[in-house]
């Protein structure tokens, strides 16, 4: 599934504006500006959506490059939901870390709600009840 010709999916890290709007705008926990601007450049993998010059979604994989990896900050605008572009920016962090990462690396996430069921469709399974997430 392509997104909507109006819609371009990047490989680039969201600048720290977006990454604090579109947390916010699309309901996920808010994070501290000052560790996010520590955090995003060190980002292993991300993918951003834009659409009119706006940044409108994105996605990023974190991690230390051979061992373990974690999908994190995906997210699409509410106006923006159901068009596909969660899916698109799934497929592109999943599509490099293929290029980039040994098969036996670990690679996890924590999904919220709902989104289980995009994780799902790239291979992601509960790890639960052998193992629960912890934070
Ligand atoms: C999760 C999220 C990124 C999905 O983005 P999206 O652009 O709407 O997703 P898509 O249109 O590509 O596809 C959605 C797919 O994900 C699943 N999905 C995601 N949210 C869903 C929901 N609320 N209800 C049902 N299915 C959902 C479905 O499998 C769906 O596939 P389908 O249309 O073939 O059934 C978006 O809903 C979002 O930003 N939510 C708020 C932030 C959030 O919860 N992020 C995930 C944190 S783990």
């Amino acid at each position: 599934m392509t997104i909507p010709d109006n819609y371009s999916c990047v490989h680039a890290i969201p600048s720290l504006d977006d990454y604090m709007r579109l947390r916010r705008e699309s309901g996920l926990t808010p994070r501290d500006a000052l560790a996010a601007e520590a955090g995003l450049p060190n980002s292993f993998v991300a993918v951003v959506i834009a659409h009119e010059g706006e940044t409108v979604g994105m996605g990023r994989v974190i991690g230390d490059g051979g061992l373990f990896f974690q999908v994190v900050d995906i997210a699409v605008l509410p106006a923006h939901q159901g068009k596909g572009l969660g899916k698109a920016i799934m497929r592109a962090l999943m599509d490099r870390l293929a290029q980039s990462i040994a098969a036996a690396a670990y690679v996890s996430l924590i999904a919220d709600g709902e989104a289980r069921h995009l994780y799902a469709a790239h291979g992601f399974a509960p790890v639960a009840p052998k193992s629960i997430s912890m934070a």
